[in-house]
């Protein structure tokens, strides 16, 4: 058996393997089909300010090698999550990951500082989402826009603050620095790509939002990439995402410089995605001779 700890940010986690944030609820669902203390960590459903209900449907949308979605940020506002989930998943055994998201950085922060008196073990921002202030481009967008909600959200907690990047910019490296600058703790990184589908009989955009985040195997060649240019950018480690269905696809974002590695889409199609790529990582580990996870960090060897 290899050893398959990782530490990101000073938190240690027994293995890298997380489920991504909305694919895997407040982990009830899960629960039935498996301990969720197999689990690395788990990253929650973005929680906002008040209660959300999310887009209309249709919210999902297949295509080759992965998926649209459009859900939004459907979620019960953060003093539920405080109050009827927050406690059950403290019980897991795993590290909790509160993802949090906002229209201004004002609700960013006041979010945080919510999670902030909790047990809670990090708070993940994600920054893809519209900034109102700023005519709704996502503040992930832009870095004075992306240094100045993770600022906000900085001052508002000391729990180690994972910031999650968009991959919908030109420059990722200059967001990433701009976020580190801002007291990040980590990256994660990515969340979906920009995308849109027609029904061709209809004419109409499949999405009732027109436009969605294309996540899965699509994505993974966009996700080794970012990672790999980010990791030779910034300092602070990265929680790598985009792609993921088997334990060498997350080896894959480990060589190219993720610390752990988060699984969405491919929850959707197998929901023991996660405990079945920790396993493969071990057997991989295993047969090429190495002993810890950790020894493939950032080892790619560029051409
Ligand atoms: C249905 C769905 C809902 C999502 N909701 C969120 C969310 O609330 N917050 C967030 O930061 N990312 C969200 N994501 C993005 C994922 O966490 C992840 O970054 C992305 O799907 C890429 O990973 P994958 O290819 O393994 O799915 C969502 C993805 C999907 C498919």
């Amino acid at each position: 058996m290899a050893d398959l700890s990782v530490n990101v940010a000073g938190v240690e986690f027994k293995n890298p393997i997380i489920p991504a944030s909305g694919v895997f609820g407040y982990g009830r669902e899960y629960e039935e089909f498996y301990p969720l203390s197999k689990l690395g960590g788990i990253a929650t459903k973005g929680t906002t300010g008040t209660l959300r209900t999310g887009n209309l449907s249709p919210r999902i949308a297949e295509t080759p090698a992965g998926m649209l979605n459009s859900v939004g940020l459907q979620n019960p506002g953060i003093d539920t999550f405080i109050e009827k989930e927050l406690p059950n998943l403290l019980t897991k055994d795993t590290v909790i990951l509160a993802n949090i998201a906002g229209s201004t950085p004002e609700e960013c922060a006041e979010v945080a500082a919510k999670l902030d008196k909790t047990d809670v073990h990090m708070i993940e921002l994600n920054i893809s989402c519209p900034n109102v202030k700023q005519g709704g481009a996502a503040f992930g967008t832009s870095c004075t826009s992306a240094e100045a909600v993770t600022a906000a959200v900085r001052k508002a907690t000391s729990k180690p603050l994972v910031v999650k990047l968009s991959p919908n910019v030109t420059s990722i490296t200059e967001i990433a620095k701009a976020v580190e600058s801002a007291g990040a703790d980590a990256l994660s990184m990515i969340n979906t790509l920009l995308g849109m589908r027609i029904d061709v009989r209809t004419r109409r955009p499949i999405l009732r939002n027109n436009v969605g985040g294309l996540s899965g195997p699509a994505i993974l060649p966009v996700a080794v990439r970012m990672i790999w240019q980010t990791a030779n950018a910034v300092s602070i480690p990265i929680i790598g995402m985009g792609g993921v269905s088997t334990g060498e696809d997350a080896i894959e974002l480990m060589m190219a410089g993720a610390s752990a590695v988060q699984v969405g889409a491919a929850i959707f199609t197998d929901p023991y995605a996660p405990i079945k790529i920790v396993d493969e990582m071990n057997d991989f580990l295993d047969a090429q001779g190495i002993a810890s996870v950790r020894d493939v960090i950032g080892t790619v060897q560029p051409w």
